[in-house]
């Protein structure tokens, strides 16, 4: 006999992308920031006092939650804060899914996505994506589903495409569960679905302080819906998610909005760079919207050989051997410097 759930003795664990000593090596694997957050997050740090630390935290980082209800023009009791976006994700598959109910999402997305369907014992929907070359649609059967959670990732982890609002609302409009617009890249996008939370109690947007505002040693994230679905999450979240450092780091991030939307605008920038870079070695990518890229190799190079060759290199980026990725390399765009030295690097290896 299992001493666990069937569920969970016969389901695969995440597998969280490498995460090295800090060294030599270019990190472009994990797609975090690659610039420091504002300085004003180590300041607020390093103001935390003891008796903070002995007593509890807030236990709704009401601190954050004005914060950020400000940047957004929200109220705050349609912020919920979370131990990062994952906890999010932890908290809506609990809420909202049981044993046997239907979860759909689009493939590829992100690969936590299945995992937790698997610890609730859910069905899956899986949607393919249609990939024409640099075009990635959304399959038509998004639009007549029938489901407990529809989980959409926009920009879409990995590949860095996005829907245009008036498609997201079309899906929304038509389907009976509850709809979350995953949103951990979207501060390098032009755009969020924060107007469809106001007119839809189904919607819920997935907001990640490790992307935008190079926070994502500390775990902090947040959900953004109406107030009657995130009464229904607290119910089933821990007790204190967000510790007194983290809700302090992450309130003095929010806050220095000039700080993040400068990084946001460098990132973009070398995003077109390597973009082209990499479309003049050969590799074929879709448009990102993201801070990351994913790039079919091109013909005659193998994409494992590749990114087994940059590690060597001490240059890390992301190979899936998952279906429709394993010709791909997912690379988080890096300073001007990594990219360069990346871009360098791999002329290098395709040339021979
Ligand atoms: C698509 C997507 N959603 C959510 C997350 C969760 O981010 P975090 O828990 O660091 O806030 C990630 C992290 O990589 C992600 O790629």
């Amino acid at each position: 006999m299992s001493l666990v759930r069937d569920n969970i003795a016969t389901m695969t664990g995440y597998i969280p992308g490498e995460q090295p000593d800090e060294g030599s090596v270019i990190k472009l694997n994990t797609n975090e920031n690659p610039y420091p957050s504002s300085p004003r997050v180590l300041e607020a740090i390093q103001s935390v006092r003891a008796e903070q630390l002995r007593r509890y935290p807030n236990p709704d980082a009401r601190a954050f939650r004005q914060a950020a209800a400000q940047v957004h023009g929200v109220t705050p009791d349609m912020i919920l804060c979370t131990n990062g976006g994952d906890e999010l994700l932890a908290l809506v598959f609990r809420a909202c899914v049981g044993d046997g109910d239907k979860v759909a999402f689009l493939d590829p997305s992100y690969s936590l996505y299945p995992v937790l369907a698997a610890m609730q014992a859910a069905k899956l929907e899986i949607l393919p994506y249609r990939i024409n070359g640099e075009k990635w649609e959304f399959p038509p059967r998004i639009f007549q589903l029938d489901a407990k959670l529809l989980l959409i990732v926009n920009p879409n982890a990995p590949s860095g495409t996005r829907a245009d609002l008036a498609t997201l609302a079309r899906i929304i409009h038509g389907f009976p569960g509850v709809v979350l617009v995953d949103e951990a890249y979207v501060d390098f996008a032009p755009a969020s679905a924060l107007p469809l939370v106001r007119d839809h109690a189904n919607v819920i947007l997935l907001r990640s302080m490790s992307k935008g505002y190079g926070l994502a040693g500390m775990r902090f994230g947040y959900g953004i819906a109406q107030a009657s679905l995130l009464a229904e999450l607290y119910k089933v979240r821990d007790s204190y998610p967000c510790d007194a450092v983290a809700t302090a780091a992450a309130t003095a991030a929010i806050m220095d909005q000039a700080y993040a939307a400068d990084t946001w605008e460098k990132v973009k920038l070398q995003r077109a760079a390597v973009s082209a870079a990499l479309r003049n070695l050969g590799f074929v990518l879709p448009e990102s919207y993201s801070n990351f890229v994913l790039a079919r190799v091109p013909p005659g190079a193998n994409a494992e050989d590749l990114y087994q060759r940059l590690k060597a290199a001490h240059i890390l980026v992301r190979y899936f051997n998952l279906p429709g990725l394993t010709d791909k390399l997912r690379i988080t765009i890096g300073t001007a410097e990594q990219n360069a030295v990346l871009l360098a690097t791999l002329e290098k290896f395709l040339a021979r």
